[in-house]
C-alpha cells in the first residue's frame, strides 16, 4: 500500500522502515503535522499513518477521501482525535495500536511520582550549579501512601501493581471493575470518594465526552490538602487553568503532567527560540511543584517495536482482507 505517514521524526523512520522490511509497503515520510492545510499531501495515498497530535477532523478526513485515501492508520492507542463516526460514513477504516508496552506508560508515571516527592528534578538543577543544599527537598514516604487510579485498564492495572510494590494503600474508579484489580487489594470507589481519600492520584482513563475535565475547579476542591495528581493518559482530562489555582492556595501538593490539553501546538518540537504563548502551560512551569514532560511516557524501544510492526500489520490485513485488523468504531469508548 502507499502510506502517507505524518508527524515523523527520526524513530518514526527507523522503527517503521524495520517493521516494513516483512511488509513491503510504500511509505512516504512527512514530518509535518496532518492538519487541513497538510491533507493534500496524501493525495494518491492509499493509507494515512497518523499520531496523537494530528488532527483527523471531518474536513481532514473528507479532504483525506477526496485524494483517495482508504485507510487511516493510528500509531496510538487513544483515538479521541479521531472523528470515528464521519470516518465511517466517508468509508474510511480506522486502525490503532490496542495495546503496546503498558509498562511504558505506568513506569513513567510512577517516575513523575518519584522525582516530585523527592524533588528530584530540582536536586538535579542544584547539584549542576554547584549548590548541594537540601533545604526543601523534604520529601515523604510512598509507603504506607493512599494512591488512587481513575481507569484501570492495561496501563491502571499495570501502575497500581508497581504501587502495589511500594507499600501503599490502593484505591480505584472505573466504570468496568475489574476483578484482578480487587485481588491486587484495590478497593473500587467512586471518583469523587478516589479524590478525597487519595495522597496520589494518576489518571489512566480515556479521553471521551464523559471524562473531560474529569479533574476541573470542583474535584480539585475535594483533594486532600497537599495531594499530588499525574496524568499521563490525555490532556484534556485536566483543566489546566484550575489546576493553577489549587496549586497557588496549597490544595495540589504537587502536579505531574506528561500530557496537556493544548500540547498540540507545543509537544514534539524543539521551541527554544520562540516565544511560547501559552500562558497557561508557562504559569505551570514556574511551580517548583510542577513536573511536566512532554509526551514520552510510551517512548520506549519496546513500545516504538510493538507500535510499528502492530502499524504495518494492520496495513497488510487489510491490504489482503486476512490477518488481525484493529479496527476503531464508533461508540468504542478505549
Ligand atoms: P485501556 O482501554 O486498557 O483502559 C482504559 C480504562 O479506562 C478501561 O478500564 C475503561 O473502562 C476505563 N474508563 C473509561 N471511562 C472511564 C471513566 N469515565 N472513569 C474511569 N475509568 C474509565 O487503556 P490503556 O491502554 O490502559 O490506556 C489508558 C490511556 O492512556 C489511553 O486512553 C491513552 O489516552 C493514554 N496513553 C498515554 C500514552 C502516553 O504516552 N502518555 C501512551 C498510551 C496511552
Amino acid at each position: 500500500m502507499r502510506i502517507a505517514v505524518f508527524s515523523t521524526k527520526s524513530y518514526d523512520h527507523t522503527y517503521l522502515e524495520a517493521a516494513n522490511t516483512v511488509h513491503e509497503h510504500d511509505l512516504t515520510f512527512f514530518e509535518t503535522r496532518l492538519t487541513l492545510a497538510t491533507a493534500p499531501l496524501a493525495a494518491g495515498h492509499e493509507a494515512v499513518c497518523a499520531f496523537v497530535n494530528d488532527v483527523l477532523s471531518k474536513e481532514v478526513l473528507e479532504a483525506l477521501a477526496e485524494g483517495g485515501t482508504e485507510l487511516i492508520l493510528l500509531r496510538s492507542a487513544g483515538f479521541n482525535h479521531v472523528d470515528v463516526p464521519a470516518a465511517e460514513e466517508l468509508g474510511l477504516t480506522v486502525t490503532r495500536v490496542p495495546a503496546y508496552s503498558p509498562y511504558a506508560v505506568a513506569e513513567h508515571a510512577v517516575g513523575l511520582v518519584l522525582a516530585l516527592n523527592r524533588k528530584i528534578h530540582r536536586a538535579h538543577a542544584r547539584v549542576r550549579e554547584g549548590n548541594f543544599s537540601i533545604e526543601g527537598f523534604m520529601g515523604r514516604d510512598v509507603n504506607g501512601r493512599t494512591v488512587g487510579v481513575v481507569g484501570t485498564g492495561k496501563i491502571g492495572q499495570v501502575f497500581l501493581r508497581i504501587m502495589k510494590g511500594f507499600g501503599c494503600q490502593l484505591l480505584a474508579s472505573d466504570p468496568y471493575p475489574n476483578h484482578a484489580v480487587e485481588e491486587l487489594g484495590a478497593r473500587y470507589v467512586s471518583v469523587d470518594e478516589l479524590f478525597e481519600r487519595s495522597d496520589i492520584i494518576s489518571l489512566h482513563c480515556p479521553l471521551t465526552p464523559e471524562t473531560f475535565h474529569l479533574v476541573d475547579e470542583e474535584r480539585l476542591q475535594r483533594t486532600r490538602p497537599g495531594a499530588m495528581l499525574i496524568n499521563t493518559s490525555r490532556g484534556a482530562l485536566v483543566d489546566a487553568a484550575a489546576t493553577i489555582d489549587a496549586l497557588k492556595d496549597g490544595r495540589l501538593g504537587s502536579l505531574g503532567l506528561d500530557v496537556y490539553e493544548e500540547e498540540a501546538d507545543l509537544f514534539f518540537e524543539d521551541l527554544s527560540e520562540r516565544v511560547i504563548t501559552d500562558d497557561v502551560f508557562m504559569r505551570l512551569v514556574t511551580f517548583p511543584n510542577v513536573l511536566i514532560t512532554g509526551h514520552q511516557a510510551f517512548f520506549t524501544e519496546e513500545a516504538l517495536e510493538t507500535i510499528s510492526a502492530t502499524t504495518m500489520a494492520n496495513a497488510t490485513a487489510y491490504a489482503t482482507g486476512s490477518g488481525d485488523l484493529h479496527v476503531v468504531t464508533k461508540g468504542m469508548v478505549s
